[in-house]
């Protein structure tokens, strides 16, 4: 038995526990036992950490952009060098699979730092010809401080594409990581004396969405706020804030839909549709989930069976071995969440065509070391239209329903009936229909014969109830900086 480990919080270059001493529990969410401590840091952290963002603020935007940009490029070493660290204790928190966390997100946090680097001495703005009795520019400049709050599903990865863009723009930041999952951000935080950077241009606490959190979206320093997380807190957070006049990121959930049309290639379609998607190595625990499988009437009988195929080949077990391919679900809440929505399908008309079972000794046995965590096996039902909570609402687990549709423009409408607008798929061989539907279909991402594909290039973001603004690519860069106009009269 491993003892448990204390993971410090980061607040003006010095790491420590929170200022009350408290600390949560994080549990690992394979076998459901405690493994390591996160500080409770409350309203009393988050107001130190934003004082410290604010002093280090002028001087972090006062000095050339290259300068700037050798400490990001210094951030992407020492992430580098730290990386099979920093993805053993993320898989460890909040269960992914390591040839997710080391394969996948690892070296796209290195690369995402160096893409910021590359952006810092890029940001410019316009002069505009109003007249000849005037100069007119727009000059760029950062918000301030940044507040941002991430998730326990991708922590490295969703800090690192917000750090990065708010860092390369001029702006200090405060990050709170998630009560679930905040060891592998807190460790990061650590990295960053001993990469050069100066104390206060990073902060990360940790603690409650409800203390910490709340400290952290109501505070008046913070010129910026960058969230991803559920729409339900960010119309907590909305609301919390009425009295707070100033711009916002919402990167939320999603109800994404999988378009397989009858000329798709079928066994891409069904791994596109099944483990790229939905039956993922964090189980399903994604924004972006393809939860909504919708196919054409000629080809859905074939799909289902070769997505019930590719299914029977999923290898759940330790997330740290290589042959593992999906994880459990994060916490004791969120199996609670994801079953209440399995069992409640077959009432509300769903049947179901493989899986359904929940918890470590259902999917294991009460034998086994993973009987205590947190699993949920690959589970799909069929469905004839969309009324059912499953098809409406986000479940966050390997949970997909699967429905037919006749024609295109059913295809279309049964895929935008859906108050997210995330992300889509489209399965087809016919390029004059793959570029209808990308410029159909009502979300912020469509991957035409590909799923799950995201680039720190390019911009992410969704529309409706999944949020607006973007992470990533130039437009989160220039998200990070305001306009200011200048008219210089010449008369
Ligand atoms: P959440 O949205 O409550 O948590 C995200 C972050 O917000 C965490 O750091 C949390 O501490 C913080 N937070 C919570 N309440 C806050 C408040 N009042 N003020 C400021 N910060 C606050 O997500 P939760 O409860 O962990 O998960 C519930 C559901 O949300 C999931 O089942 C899933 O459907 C969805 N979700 C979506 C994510 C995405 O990537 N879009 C990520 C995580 C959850
Ligand atoms: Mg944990």
């Amino acid at each position: 038995m491993d003892s448990v480990r204390d993971f410090p919080q980061t607040v003006d270059g010095r790491s420590g526990p929170a200022a009350s001493g408290e600390w949560i529990d994080s549990r690992d969410p394979a076998t459901g036992t405690v493994w390591a401590r996160i500080p409770r840091s409350d309203a009393a952290d988050v107001d130190a950490a934003v004082r410290a963002a604010t002093a280090a603020q002028p001087a972090w935007w006062g000095q050339p952009a290259l300068v700037r940009a050798a400490h990001l490029r210094s951030v992407a070493a020492a992430v580098d060098a730290h990386r099979d660290d920093l993805a053993r204790i993320e898989t460890r928190d909040n269960g992914r699979v390591l040839t997710e966390t080391a394969g996948g997100d690892l070296p796209a946090c290195v690369q995402m730092f160096h893409f910021f680097a590359g952006a810092a001495d890029k940001i410019g703005g316009d002069t505009v010809q109003v007249g000849p009795a005037s100069v007119n520019l727009t000059l760029r400049e950062p918000h301030g401080v940044v507040g941002v709050v991430i998730p326990w599903n991708a922590p490295l990865s969703l800090m690192s594409a917000k750090v990065g863009a708010a860092l390369a723009a001029g702006n200090t930041v405060v990050v709170k990581a998630a009560e679930q999952a905040a060891c592998s951000v807190l460790h990061w935080a650590t990295l960053l004396a001993d990469a050069g950077l100066p104390p206060g241009v990073v902060n990360v606490v940790a603690g409650f969405g409800e203390e910490a959190g709340d400290a952290l979206v109501r505070d008046r320093r913070v010129g910026r706020l960058t969230f991803t997380g559920s729409t339900d807190t960010a119309r907590v957070i909305q609301a919390r804030g009425a009295d707070l006049i100033r711009p916002a990121h919402f990167e939320l959930g999603g109800k994404s839909a999988n378009l397989v049309f009858a000329d798709a290639d079928l066994d891409a379609a069904a791994v596109g549709v099944s483990t790229a998607a939905v039956f993922t190595g964090g189980a399903g625990q994604t924004c972006v989930a393809g939860s909504r499988i919708l196919a054409h009437v000629d080809v859905v009988d074939e799909l289902v069976e070769r997505v019930r195929a590719v299914a029977a080949d999923v290898v759940l077990g330790d997330p740290a071995d290589s042959s593992t391919t999906m994880g459990p679900l994060v916490s004791a809440e969120q199996l609670e969440r994801v079953r209440r929505y399995v069992d409640g399908a077959p009432a509300e008309g769903a049947t179901r065509v493989f899986g359904g079972r929940c918890g470590g000794s259902a999917v294991f046995g009460v034998d086994s070391p993973w009987a205590g965590g947190y699993w949920v096996e690959p589970t799909l039902f069929r469905v004839t239209d969309q009324s059912a909570p499953i098809c409406r609402e986000e479940v966050f687990g390997p949970v997909a329903v699967v429905l037919p549709f006749t024609d295109d423009d059913e295809a279309v409408a049964l895929a935008n009936a859906s108050t997210y607008g995330l992300a889509a798929g489209v399965w087809t061989t016919d390029l004059r229909r793959a570029h209808r539907m990308v410029r159909d279909l009502d979300a912020g991402s469509v991957w035409v014969n590909a799923y799950r594909r995201i680039h720190w290039a390019l911009p992410f973001g969704g529309f409706g109830d999944s949020g607006f603004g973007k992470d990533s690519g130039w437009e989160s860069v220039l998200e990070n900086t305001r306009i200011k106009t200048a008219w210089i009269d010449l008369s």
